[in-house]
């Protein structure tokens, strides 16, 4: 069937208009029924409904009941892929029975619009940002692509990224570099991590920004390091610079900001980024596949959308052929159907941080963190690479054991003392370690006392 500018004219003869253009779907508003059989019988596991109808957010124990996480093993790598809580898991359940029984009505367009709205507008009170600037993606990586592949930049332009930046954030840059001929140029904010100031890091990248730069890309904390950047205060040493600049010929500063989010008490309208890219599905603990990215509208209209967006905006401008205004934020979502079970259940994980406290979580995980950092550091041999001020690190922290490679003391942590932990995958790889909402501060202990053990045998 001949599609495109001959359909949608045979749609106008036939007077199609626009509701029956989006609206084969659901309408908004249709509440997630939690199915199910709220207690289980005697003997049984509890099902998901019952462990969330027991979810009490004051209590941390409570809190890690929610998981179905093994507990063969203490959990200091749950931040690399979330496991899901209960109220997140029986959304995905819900939503993908329904779609399972019809998904062409469950599914369609205008049930997907309005889901997405009610998404962009959880999500932008939780960041404290507008709806209409968030895309949702299906990951932070795929948010790079969004950035790095539909920015506005032209031949000679000069991007700076870090030397032990992720991995798609260089990939990403490489690409476009082919594609369009900008340069793309790395730097070192510290030599070694541990050392890292907040001073530090500004001054070298002041030192770094040429005439031609154009973009920084950055991660908000290193996943090679642990180390947490400045990023208020790069945004305002930039500011300096860009004073003298013309509009278009601004530094724009890209945050990749995954290891941040569900870790920092987060306020990204205060953080000072240009573009801010973040999976859920880390530290969040949302549904796998799920991401954003979030602009002010002003750096949005640098940025051309790189799929189509299968919002109402898109597809009205091409339905009439003229462009039909809407936000940002939708029309850099890039479309197509998705796993939209999981993105649906997006709504589940807000009202999981929201009843515990942004504040809380911060509070709880970055205590674990400071805990264990000072905990390494008091064991011989031992250095830790992440810095102990809290204005430079985070929750992710990193070390590295005198005679034992990452790998191997990965590998004895969990096999002899079964706690979970992951090497970093770098050029130096280090041992890397994620307290977080489901682990506790004697857990943290327990893995001091074990690195100290490794240390000595
Ligand atoms: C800094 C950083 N960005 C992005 C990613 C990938 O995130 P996603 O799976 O959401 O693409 C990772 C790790 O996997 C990471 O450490």
């Amino acid at each position: 069937m001949r599609q495109s500018v001959n359909g949608a004219a045979e749609r106008r003869s036939r007077g199609i208009g626009r509701r029956g253009l989006l609206g084969g779907g659901l309408g908004a508003g249709l509440a997630v029924g939690l199915g199910g059989p709220a207690v289980a019988a005697p003997g049984a596991a509890p099902s998901d409904a019952e462990i969330h109808r027991r979810f009490n957010p004051r209590s941390w124990r409570s809190v890690r009941d929610q998981f179905r996480l093994s507990r063969d093993y203490l959990q200091f790598s749950a931040f690399v892929l979330a496991s899901h809580p209960a109220g997140v898991r029986l959304s995905i359940d819900e939503h993908r029975r329904r779609l399972d029984v019809d998904p062409y009505a469950y599914g369609a367009f205008r049930n997907d619009m309005d889901r997405s709205k009610g998404i962009r507008e959880r999500l932008g009170a939780y960041l404290n940002v507008p709806a209409g600037e968030i895309a949702l993606t299906d990951s932070t990586t795929m948010g790079l692509g969004v950035i790095y592949t539909g920015l506005d930049l032209s031949p000679g332009d000069e991007v700076l990224t870090l030397d032990r930046g992720f991995f798609g954030t260089d990939e990403a840059l490489r690409v476009r570099a082919l594609s369009t001929g900008i340069t793309v140029r790395k730097f070192a904010l510290f030599d070694q991590p541990e050392n890292a100031t907040a001073e530090m890091m500004v001054d070298r990248m002041r030192a770094a920004v040429t005439p031609r730069t154009r973009l920084l890309a950055v991660d908000w904390i290193q996943s090679s390091t642990g180390v947490k950047l400045p990023i208020r205060m790069m945004a305002d040493a930039l500011a300096v610079i860009n004073e003298t600049r013309d509009e278009a010929d601004r530094v724009l500063l890209s945050v990749d900001g995954v290891q941040g989010v569900g870790v920092e008490d987060i306020d990204l309208a205060a953080l000072g980024a240009d573009f801010f890219i973040s999976g859920l599905h880390k530290w969040m603990l949302g549904p796998r596949g799920t991401g954003f990215v979030w602009a002010p509208a002003a750096n949005w209209a640098r940025v051309h959308p790189i799929i189509p967006s299968f919002s109402e905006a898109s597809i009205l401008s091409w339905f009439y052929g003229k462009p039909w205004p809407g936000p940002p934020g939708d029309w850099n979502s890039p479309g197509g159907f998705h796993s939209f079970e999981h993105r649906w259940a997006v709504p589940a994980i807000l009202d999981f941080h929201e009843a515990i406290g942004k504040d809380r979580v911060a509070a709880r995980t970055l205590s674990q963190a400071a805990r264990l950092k000072y905990g390494l550091s008091r064991i011989p041999g031992v250095t830790v690479k992440t810095p102990a001020d809290p204005a430079v690190s985070s929750a992710l922290t990193c070390c590295a054991v005198d005679g034992y490679t990452s790998e191997q003391v990965v590998g004895r942590l969990k096999e002899e003392f079964r706690i979970e932990t992951t090497a970093s995958e770098y050029q130096e790889s280090f041992v890397r370690i994620g307290p977080s909402i489901v682990t506790t501060p004697d857990e943290v202990d327990q893995l001091v006392r074990a690195v100290h053990q490794i240390s000595r045998t």
